[in-house]
C-alpha cells in the first residue's frame, strides 16, 4: 500500500496512511517518514494496535531511546518504554492524573543537557472526554515575534529545571536520585533547528528563569513568550482515537495535555523517547 501524507486543515501537523508500524518499516518508507516528520513537525498514524515491543523497535529507527527520570512510570521489562495510565490492575481508575507536569505547556527533557528529539506516543485507552493533546508550532511562535523581540531574545539561555518544573506543576516534589540526574541546565532561547536550520522558541514549563537577568524580569519574559507561542492560531488540537500512533518534534514544538476526569475517565498511553543533541 503506498503512502500518503494528508495535513490536517491548515495546522502543521499531518496524518500518515499506509503504514503499518507492527509488521516493521522499510529503509524506503522511513525515509518518507523522516521527510515528512521533518516538514511538518507531528505526525499521526491511526488504528495501529501496537506491542510495547513494536512501539520501542519504531523508536529506535530515529535513535537512541532515553529512559524517564520519573521510574514509577516505567514499564517493567522494557524500560524505555512509559506508561502514563489511571488504571489500575484491577480495571478501576486510581482517581488520580498519572503526571500533572504533562498538563502545563513543555518540550519533553528540556531539563537535561541533551533533550528529546522526538517522542512517540500511543493511546491504546482514551478518554471520551478530555485528554486533548495541544501542540504548539515554536518555529511560527519565533518567526511571528516582533523583530525588536527577535533581537532581544537572539543570545538569552533559559536555565531549564526539572525540581523547579515539579513546583509550578504542582507535582510531588523532586526526589533526591532525581536531582543528582538531572541538574539545572542552561539552552539558548532561541534553538536553531539541527535538521532543518529553521529557528525555535525553545522554552516552556521545565524553563524556570533567564541567566543573567533578574529572576521576576526573566519569568515574566519567559511567560510572554509563552502567551505569544500558545495563541490559537499557532495551535494544533489533537483529538485521540484508540491506537493512535503520535509523534512529535520537541526541538520546535511544545504540547500539554488536557485535563480530563480521572475518576471516571480512563486513559492510558505508551510513551517511547528519542534522545536529541545539545541545543547549542
Ligand atoms: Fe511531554
Amino acid at each position: 500500500m503506498p503512502i500518503t501524507l494528508t495535513p490536517f486543515g491548515n495546522s502543521f501537523a499531518a496524518e500518515i496512511t499506509g503504514i503499518n508500524i507492527q509488521r516493521g518499516i522499510t529503509s524506503e518508507q522511513f525515509s518518507q517518514i523522516h521527510k515528512a516528520f521533518l516538514k511538518h513537525k507531528i505526525l499521526v498514524f491511526r488504528k495501529q494496535p501496537l506491542n510495547d515491543e513494536a512501539h520501542q523497535n519504531f523508536g529506535t529507527l530515529f535513535g537512541e531511546l532515553d529512559g524517564h527520570i520519573n521510574k514509577s512510570t516505567r514499564h517493567k521489562q522494557l524500560p524505555s518504554v512509559q506508561i502514563f495510565s489511571n488504571v489500575k490492575a484491577n480495571g478501576e481508575t486510581t482517581g488520580i492524573h498519572p503526571e500533572k507536569g504533562t498538563q502545563v505547556w513543555h518540550t519533553d527533557k528540556s531539563y537535561t543537557a541533551t533533550p528529546s528529539l522526538t517522542t512517540i506516543l500511543r493511546s491504546p485507552e482514551i478518554a471520551k472526554i478530555g485528554g486533548d493533546t495541544l501542540f504548539a508550532n515554536m518555529t511560527s511562535a519565533y518567526e511571528t515575534l516582533p523583530n525588536e523581540v527577535k533581537t532581544t531574545i537572539q543570545s538569552l539561555f533559559a536555565v531549564h529545571d526539572w525540581a523547579r518544573s515539579r513546583e509550578k506543576s504542582n507535582e510531588r516534589p523532586a526526589t533526591p536520585e532525581e536531582l543528582r540526574a538531572a541538574p539545572p541546565v542552561q539552552h539558548p532561547i532561541v534553538r536553531t533547528h539541527p535538521e532543518t536550520g529553521q529557528k525555535a522558541l525553545y522554552i516552556g514549563n521545565h524553563s524556570s528563569h533567564i541567566v543573567d537577568m533578574e529572576r521576576s524580569e526573566g519569568e515574566a519574559m519567559l511567560a510572554d513568550l509563552e502567551a505569544h507561542a500558545t495563541r490559537p492560531d499557532l495551535i494544533y488540537r489533537h483529538k485521540w482515537q484508540v491506537d493512535d500512533v503520535l509523534m512529535w518534534d520537541n526541538r520546535c514544538t511544545m504540547h500539554c495535555v488536557e485535563p480530563y476526569d480521572a475518576a471516571k475517565e480512563k486513559r492510558s498511553v505508551h510513551r517511547v523517547v528519542v534522545k536529541g543533541d545539545s541545543p547549542y
